[in-house]
Parts: structure tokens; C-alpha cells; sequence
């Protein structure tokens, strides 16, 4: 079995920070979420992976390289366009062959895996196999529609009133009889091919098509929230290290991971959290639900339930909590007008101040 991973699209419901990288490379307890999906494939035993990549290839290319750090193979497949979940099948054709392959959108994070439904699979081989999970909310999503034996009778991409709560969750698996259908459909009113579309093609022309409920946790990383409501979800799961610096008159409380090379002095840090490479805290009070990525300055901060991307620096800023900090960002007081708030904040960025 091959994989292909979708990391192409624009990502618009993730500004600002999409405005400078794929929302792929988003850093969920301090590891992009690609890096995350590219695990639970290698975990699948599926090592030849295909990478769908838009105009942030060369971002993506420069993280994730030729895999070889991961143990598998990346091979990248340029879409010159974002035009549909089934185009990019249509356009990996080369790199599938006659394989099975499972399909994992690049922004979905499913932390329990899917090895149990990808042994289903392949032991009953059906047509095509889709991931579902139960949502309150399914408007958004692709929703499915079973009969009594997990058989898919309709799928309808994002409807206004949903006939069934599953949702289709970025994960699907398919033999090659996805190609025909690929093939046979037209392009949605919202112009994409849709993949929903080619996988009912084939439920109307009689191909089994099952599928399996995934009832771990899982989470569609392309918003703000959920990025940050993920990041809650992975560190709960984080083992402890510490192997970076951290003098005497700091602690830490519950499950904190202080990477090689940080620096903690007078700070007090409440797990889960982590703490990357080449950061230096001092004076702050951390956590719980931190990520503070590689080579950060926290100085006389406070600040929880969040995350800071590489290089960001704050400095003096009390109360902070549910925020992501872009990379190299700058939050602190003026140096040159103390007794004013001065701005130079991106487009689509939010700033919410305590009144
Ligand atoms: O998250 C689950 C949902 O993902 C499913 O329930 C829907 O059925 C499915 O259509 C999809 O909906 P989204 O609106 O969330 O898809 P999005 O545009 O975010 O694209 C999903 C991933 O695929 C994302 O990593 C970007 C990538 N992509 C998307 C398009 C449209 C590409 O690489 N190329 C594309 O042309």
C-alpha cells in the first residue's frame, strides 16, 4: 500500500498564519502536524508516500526533506491549484499505479491512528473505505450516510441539514477502482473535484464502499481553536525530560519536557508544557497547555494555554492564555513610549486586550 498526503490548499480559515506557511507546518506540541500525519502512515507500515504540495513546497520540502529522517520516502507532487481532494488523485496517478493507497489530508490529526480500520481494509478489500467519526456539528464536513452494516449508502459533502451525524474525517482508504470515478465526475458548484463526489460514484455504480467509525480523538487542525484545543489533547499525552537548563530557583509541576539547549531561570512551570530547543524563560510562569517552540526569549511573562511559534519574544505580558504567537513575533512593552500601546499587527491577525 502507497500513501498520499494532501498538504496543498490555502488554508484561509488559519490566518494570519497561513499568510506565511502551510498550515501544515503548524506545530502541535512543537512538531508540525504534517510530521504527525507522516508518523501514523509509518505506523501503518506504509512507508512510500506521496506529498500533494501546493505554492508552499518549498517550505514543506525544506521540514520534511526526503523523509529519510522519518524512515519513509517522500515523493512531492506539485498542484498548480487547489482544485479538489479528487484532483489530487487525479494528478498522483503516475505516483499510485495500480496500488491500494490511503489518503490522509495533510491537516487532520487522529493521535489513536487508524491501524485497525487499514487491517480491515485490506483484509475485506472493499472498493473504498472511509473514515468516520461522530460530530454534533456536521455541517462542515462530509457526512455519510450507512446502512445497517456499516455500508455507505450516500455521502454529501458539507450540507446544510445532515442526515446522519458522521462525519468523514480526513482519512480514506482506496483500491485503484477510485480512478474510474475520478475520471467520470465533474467539478462541484464550489468548482473542485470532490472526492465525496467520486466515492458516491462508485456506492451508485455498485462498488462496495464501508465504513469504519474512528472513535479516538480526533481534530481538523484548520482553525485558531482547534489548533490550540489540539495542542491541549497531545501534551496531556507527553512524557517528561528534562534536558535542557534549569537553575534552582525555578519548578516545574506535572509533565514538562525542557528541550536540549533551553535555559529556565526563576520560573515556575505547570505541565503539561514543553519548552523547545535554544528557549530561554526567565522570570515567568508557564503552562499548563504550553508549547513554547525553538529559540524563544519569554522574559517577566505569564502565560497559558498556548502556543509560540520559533524565534517569537515576549517580554513583561501578564495574563496571557489561549494565543499563538507567529514565528519571530515581538510582544512588550515600548521602548519608546511607555505610556502607550503601539501596534504592528499583520492582516486578519486578532488582538484581544483585557479592558
Ligand atoms: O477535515 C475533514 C473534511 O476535509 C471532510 O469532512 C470533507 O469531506 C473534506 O472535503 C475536507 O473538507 P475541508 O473543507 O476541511 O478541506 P480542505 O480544503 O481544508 O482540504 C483538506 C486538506 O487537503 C488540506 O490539508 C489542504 C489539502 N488540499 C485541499 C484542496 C481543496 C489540497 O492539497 N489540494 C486541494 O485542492
Amino acid at each position: 500500500m502507497k500513501a498520499l498526503v494532501l498538504s496543498g490548499g490555502s488554508g484561509t480559515r488559519l490566518r494570519p498564519f497561513s499568510y506565511s506557511m502551510p498550515k501544515q507546518l503548524i506545530p502541535i506540541a512543537n512538531k508540525p502536524v504534517l510530521e504527525h500525519v507522516l508518523e501514523n502512515i509509518k505506523a501503518l507500515g506504509v512507508t512510500e508516500i506521496g506529498i500533494i504540495v501546493g505554492d508552499r513546497a518549498p517550505q514543506i520540502q525544506a521540514v520534511i526533506g526526503d523523509g529519510s529522517a522519518l524512515g519513509v520516502r517522500i515523493t512531492y507532487i506539485p498542484q498548480e491549484e487547489p482544485l479538489g481532494l479528487a484532483h489530487c488523485v487525479a494528478i498522483a496517478r503516475p505516483f499510485l499505479g495500480d496500488d491500494d493507497f490511503v489518503m490522509y489530508l495533510g491537516d487532520n490529526m487522529l493521535p489513536e491512528g487508524v491501524g485497525q480500520i487499514a487491517d480491515e481494509f485490506t483484509a475485506g478489500r472493499p472498493a473504498a473505505q472511509v473514515v468516520v467519526h461522530k460530530v454534533s456539528d456536521p455541517r462542515a464536513f462530509g457526512v455519510a450516510e450507512l446502512d445497517a452494516d456499516g455500508r455507505v449508502e450516500r455521502l454529501v459533502e458539507k450540507p446544510q441539514e445532515p442526515k446522519s451525524d458522521l462525519a468523514l474525517i480526513g482519512v480514506y482508504f482506496f483500491t485503484p477502482a477510485i480512478h474510474r470515478a475520478v475520471d467520470a465526475i465533474e467539478p462541484s458548484p464550489r468548482g473542485e473535484l470532490e472526492i465525496t463526489d467520486a466515492i458516491q460514484w462508485l456506492v451508485t455504480n455498485g462498488d462496495e464502499v464501508k465504513a469504519s467509525e474512528y472513535e479516538g480523538y480526533w481534530k481538523d487542525t484548520g482553525r485558531v481553536e482547534d489548533v490550540l484545543e489540539c495542542n491541549r489533547k497531545l501534551l496531556d499525552d507527553l512524557e517528561p525530560s528534562t534536558a535542557g537548563e534549569v537553575d534552582a530557583t525555578s519548578t516545574l509541576i506535572g509533565t514538562v519536557v525542557v528541550e536540549a539547549g533551553a535555559k529556565v531561570v526563576g520560573s515556575r512551570i505547570v505541565g503539561p508544557a514543553v519548552i523547545g530547543a535554544g528557549t530561554v524563560v526567565t522570570d515567568s510562569h508557564i503552562g499548563p497547555h504550553t508549547s513554547i517552540g525553538k529559540d524563544v526569549v519569554l522574559t517577566g511573562t505569564s502565560i497559558e494555554y498556548s502556543i509560540a511559534l520559533d524565534g517569537a519574544t515576549v517580554s513583561h505580558v501578564r495574563g496571557l492564555r489561549s494565543s499563538i504567537i507567529g514565528r519571530s513575533a515581538s510582544v512588550g512593552p515600548s521602548d519608546q513610549s511607555p505610556r502607550h500601546h503601539r501596534l504592528v499587527v499583520g492582516d486578519h491577525t486578532r488582538v484581544e486586550v483585557a479592558a
